[in-house]
Order: C-alpha cells, then sequence, then structure tokens
C-alpha cells in the first residue's frame, strides 16, 4: 500500500494505491479556482493553499484506502520539477510521515509519474513502450525499456504543448487553465479553416516547437482587429480548430516517428493534453493504420493526481530506491535521474531519533 503525495503545481493531491495497479483512493483539492482571477498560477498562493489543503486531503485518502488504524508500506512524493514553494510542502510532510510510520520514502519525478498513470489504466500494460508525455509545463518524447529505464527522445524547444493551447485560450479569454474549454470552442470550429504553421516540418527531428504557432495566431487576430470580443464566434471556432489541428498534427507526428525509431509496439499519451479528445482520436486511428498498439489514462488520471505518483514511487521502491531523510524539492528536476543523494539504500542502521532532532537543534537539518 503506497501513499502518494503530489504538491508540484495547483493541486493538492494524495492516493493510496495497492500493489502499483490498483487505485484504492485519489483524492485531488484543485487551486484551478483561486488562482483564475490572475490567469496563471500564483506561486506563493499555491504554497500557502498546499499547506491548508495537505492534511485533510491525506487524511481523507487514507481513510478512503481503509488506513486509519495502520500505516501505509511505502510514501512517495513529487519531488520535482514544478514550483519550489509547492513542492516542499510535499516533500516536508511526506519525509515526516514516513519517518513518524518508520515506512520507506521515495522520491518521484511527476512527469516521469505521468507516463506511470498509464499502467494504473491498463494492468496488463507492461514496457517497452515509446511515451508523449504533454502537460502544461512539458512536452516531452520518452522510451521506456523492458527493464524500466527511461531515455528521453525528444521534447519542445521552447513552450510546452498544454502552454501554446493555454496561451491561445487565455487570450480568447476563455480562462485558465484553457485547454479543456479550446477543445470546447474547437468542436464548432473547422480545423483546414486557418492556415497556421507546423514547426520543424519536413525535418525527421523528434524535437517540437510551439512559440511559433502561437505567434502566428496572435498575427490572425491582429489582422482582424486584435480583439477577439468583436469577431464573430465563427472565426474564433475556426481559429481555436485549426490551432488545436496544428497542435495535434505535431504531437501525432513525433511520436509515430519515435515509435518507428525504436521499433516498438505500443506507444501510449499522458499528461493532462493527453485528456484532449482529438489528439486521442488521431493518435489511435495513426497507431491502427501502423499495426501498433495505444494506450491513454482516463482524463481524470491525464491531469495532475497522487495516484501516479503512488505508481512510479512503487515501481522506482521495486527497482531498489529509498530515498534520504536528506531529500529535497528540485523545481528543475530532470526526466529519468533522481537527484539529491535520493539514491540507494541510505538508512543503513536504525533512524536514531535522539539523534535527528539533535541535528535539528544545532541548524543543520535532518541530514541521515
Ligand atoms: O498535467 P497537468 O494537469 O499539469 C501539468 O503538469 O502541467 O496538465 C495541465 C495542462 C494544461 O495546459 C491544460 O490546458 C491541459 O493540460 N489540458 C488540456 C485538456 N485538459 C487539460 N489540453 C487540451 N485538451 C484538454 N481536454
Ligand atoms: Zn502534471
Amino acid at each position: 500500500m503506497v501513499l502518494g503525495l503530489e504538491t508540484s503545481c495547483d493541486e493538492t493531491a494524495a492516493a493510496v494505491v495497492r500493489g502499483g495497479r490498483e487505485i484504492c483512493s485519489n483524492v485531488i483539492a484543485s487551486q484551478a479556482e483561486l488562482h483564475r482571477r490572475y490567469g496563471g498560477v500564483v506561486p506563493e498562493v499555491a504554497s500557502r493553499r498546499h499547506l491548508e489543503a495537505i492534511l485533510p486531503v491525506v487524511d481523507a485518502a487514507l481513510r478512503q484506502a481503509g488506513l486509519e488504524k495502520r500505516p501505509p508500506d511505502l510514501v512517495a512524493v513529487t519531488q520535482g520539477p514544478g514550483l519550489v514553494g509547492s513542492l516542499l510542502v510535499g516533500v516536508a510532510l511526506a519525509k515526516a510521515l514516513a519517518f513518524a510510520w518508520k515506512v520507506p520514502l521515495v522520491g518521484v519525478n511527476h512527469v516521469e509519474a505521468h507516463l506511470y498513470a498509464n499502467f494504473l489504466a491498463h494492468p496488463d500494460l507492461s514496457p517497452p513502450l515509446v511515451c508523449l508525455i504533454v502537460s502544461g509545463g512539458h512536452s516531452e518524447l520518452v522510451y521506456l525499456s523492458t527493464s524500466g529505464q527511461l531515455e528521453v527522445l525528444g521534447r519542445t524547444r521552447d513552450d510546452a504543448a498544454g502552454e501554446a493551447l493555454d496561451k491561445l485560450a487565455r487570450h480568447l479569454g476563455l480562462g485558465y487553465p484553457g485547454g479543456a474549454a479550446l477543445e470546447e470552442l474547437a468542436r464548432k470550429g473547422d480545423p483546414a479553416a486557418v492556415p497556421l504553421p507546423r514547426a520543424l516540418a519536413g525535418e525527421e527531428t523528434l524535437e517540437m516547437s510551439f512559440s511559433g504557432l502561437k505567434t502566428a495566431a496572435l498575427h490572425y487576430l491582429e489582422a482582424r482587429g486584435g480583439d477577439p470580443a468583436r469577431l464573430p464566434p465563427g472565426v474564433l471556432a475556426d481559429l481555436a480548430a485549426s490551432y488545436q489541428e496544428a497542435v495535434v498534427d505535431v504531437l501525432v507526428e513525433r511520436l509515430m516517428r519515435a515509435a518507428q525509431r525504436k521499433r516498438v509496439r505500443q506507444v501510449a499519451l499522458a499528461g493532462g493534453v493527453a485528456a484532449n479528445e482529438t489528439l486521442r482520436r488521431r493518435v489511435q486511428a495513426e497507431a491502427g493504420a501502423r499495426g501498433l498498439e495505444a494506450f491513454f489514462p482516463p482524463p481524470e488520471l491525464c491531469t495532475d493526481n497522487a495516484a501516479m505518483v503512488a505508481c512510479a514511487g512503487y515501481h522506482r521502491w521495486r527497482g531498489g530506491e529509498e530515498a534520504a531523510w536528506s531529500l529535497n524539492a528540485d523545481p528543475s528536476l530532470p526526466l529519468g535521474r533522481v537527484s539529491g543523494g535520493s539514491c540507494g539504500k541510505i538508512v543503513d542502521k536504525p533512524v536514531n531519533i535522539v539523534d535527528f532532532f539533535s541535528t535539528e537543534e544545532r541548524g543543520g537539518g535532518p541530514s541521515k
């Protein structure tokens, strides 16, 4: 039974997952409403709200999983990447709980955790596979080998796919985050109506780029007066549909190219943008045409949650990893590696509580 904690951005989440596959509870307190009026996440506001929400959220996750009387067997926490103040709330609580319960602790990479949502949704899925992880902060194409090693094959050179969708959505007054609202508007539009660029088209690359697309869309609006509120709804719907199509075109092409290069039979999507129906339909169709199997988590496991963190933590722990008490938040934690001396069996003798606190009192912080 693994308790997962996720506080990297604006969702305070806790979940209990059994054996890396079965979700016993999955609790999420979203701050989206709080940040909406600012048009984006305000880091300081986010970390304060995490502090208020985290204990009730963890309580609910433990209660729903029937863990009132006994602790979980492992605590997994998002260590990074993300907002440092937000990450710290989860990491500090995870350390405190693991220490008090005398259970092991594992630090998890948030982007990698998104990939693991596929293993929760499809218990029979096993690597090798190629996965496109697309969220508000990341667009990464990764290969997961049979032994669970991650290889980054390509990523965005500038904006993440979700960031690109969010930027146009905000400009059109659709609120934040706007990927889902833009998808809704796009349903009423023609995806071939507005000619928009596909960056790096014609290149045999696995990299992506979306900032030129955003600029082209803004120019399109400027040429029509600039103010989206004064444009007919049909024009906005056409722009939304064409813009989404341009993003999806690039994502699908890169995923299929990566599958071919790595000679895998399985492709997967992960991250908030993977909730997008157009993207899912296109990946399904293109994979089917090549005889590949396509996997997606359900939409609620695509966006940020702690069940995916528990699942990823379980697999890291099975691979022999355990965090030290020095585990720290790392806002720019790279994919494929856990940083800060958190790998390996650090607690090689029983933790001595007196030692632990005396280190604190000297101002050195927990060092074991
Ligand atoms: O994974 P996530 O919840 O948080 C990050 O780690 O960033 O992803 C959030 C991103 C946002 O950019 C949001 O607009 C996008 O996922 N998103 C969508 C959809 N639902 C969420 N993008 C397109 N279509 C959707 N249905
Ligand atoms: Zn995420």
